[in-house]
């Protein structure tokens, strides 16, 4: 194939909570994500002798494009697992995904990049091979993979999916000129909070468990008419010291037609959900005159479902 070009979507956290410190220092989770319909996109041709090369048009700001980047180090990945280090790329990202903001957007174009380099490359990695190469980018990374609406356990690797939801409207809201790194946001949870975390299996499988029961109950989970309350503990801990996520959710709460409202991973992003995208559009431009006053961007969008998660774009 010399050409293939994917959308990478972006996710949301419908539930995130943290249950206790793992013995290789990462966070043990329960966490439930939603694939959402704001996308990167990623085109994917062929270079001969090996060379890698990445090229970026963003309107969400810079990135780097060193050895740093996700996407090159999917790629590396990807061939030095299939043993082929003369395979090369010229890889085009179209940058739409907020970055540093809480919505896996490195993680989605790195999940992109080892399912559109392995169709470039004619390579066929199995589902174990690539969940293994995924994992090992990032925690994220494998739910990018999946899509669609999953319960994440472990640091965020150990998936379990669950049936799609109807395609509920999703306004985003973030200050573009904030950004908030990961390992900060687990320091401070871990300061803060790690009084409260619980140690071992004993601990953890219970509350696994409760999450299970609460999204897989009779009561179809995020539906009816009653005010839904979500979690997310990194929330606690990064609202109090970020301004504009106080001014982002006090701002928010106020949108008519709301149905929840909740920080997307360790944040900035804030989301808001509502019965249908027209209601999520309505309520934007509702807040428009105060979003914007506080200098703050808003992203309409929905859910997406399983069936699509890296969809081939359209050409
Ligand atoms: O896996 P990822 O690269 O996204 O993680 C970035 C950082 O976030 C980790 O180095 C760690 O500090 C923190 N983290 C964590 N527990 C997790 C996921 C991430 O402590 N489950």
């Amino acid at each position: 194939m010399s050409s293939v070009q994917l959308d990478a979507p972006a996710k949301i956290n419908l539930h995130l909570e943290v249950l206790g410190l793992r013995p290789d220092g990462f966070h043990e989770l329960a966490m439930v994500m939603q694939t959402i319909d704001l996308t990167d996109q990623l085109t994917f041709e062929r270079l001969p002798e090996g060379e890698l090369r990445l090229s970026l048009e963003s309107s969400a700001g810079p990135l780097p494009l060193d050895g740093d980047n996700l996407i090159l180090r999917a790629a590396e990945a990807l061939r030095r697992d299939a043993g082929r280090p003369e395979l090369g790329a010229a890889i085009h990202l179209r940058k739409r995904i907020p970055i540093g903001a809480g919505l896996a957007g490195g993680s989605s174009d790195a999940a992109a990049a080892l399912l559109g380099l392995s169709r470039l490359w004619n390579l066929s990695p199995s589902t174990a091979v690539l969940e293994r190469l995924a994992a090992a980018i990032g925690s994220d990374v494998p739910f990018c993979l999946q899509g669609g609406t999953q319960l994440c356990f472990g640091r965020g690797e150990r998936l379990e999916p669950l049936p799609d939801l109807p395609p509920m409207g999703v306004l985003l809201l973030k200050d573009p000129q904030v950004s908030v790194s990961t390992p900060w946001a687990y320091r401070l949870c871990r300061e803060q909070l790690g009084g409260g975390y619980g140690s071992g299996e004993q601990s953890f499988e219970p509350r696994r468990g409760a999450l299970r029961q609460r999204v897989r109950g009779s009561v179809p989970w995020l539906s009816g008419d009653a005010p839904l309350a979500l979690c997310n503990d990194l929330q606690r801990v990064v609202a109090p010291a970020v301004p504009s996520v106080r001014s982002g959710l006090e701002r928010l709460a106020t949108a008519p037609g709301l149905r929840a409202l909740a920080m997307s991973g360790s944040g900035p992003t804030l989301f808001g959900l509502f019965d249908d995208p027209e209601a999520a559009r309505r309520a934007a431009d509702g807040l428009a005159a105060t979003t914007t006053t506080a200098g703050l961007q808003t992203w309409v969008s929905s859910f997406r479902g399983a069936s699509s998660p890296i969809a081939a774009a359209a050409p």
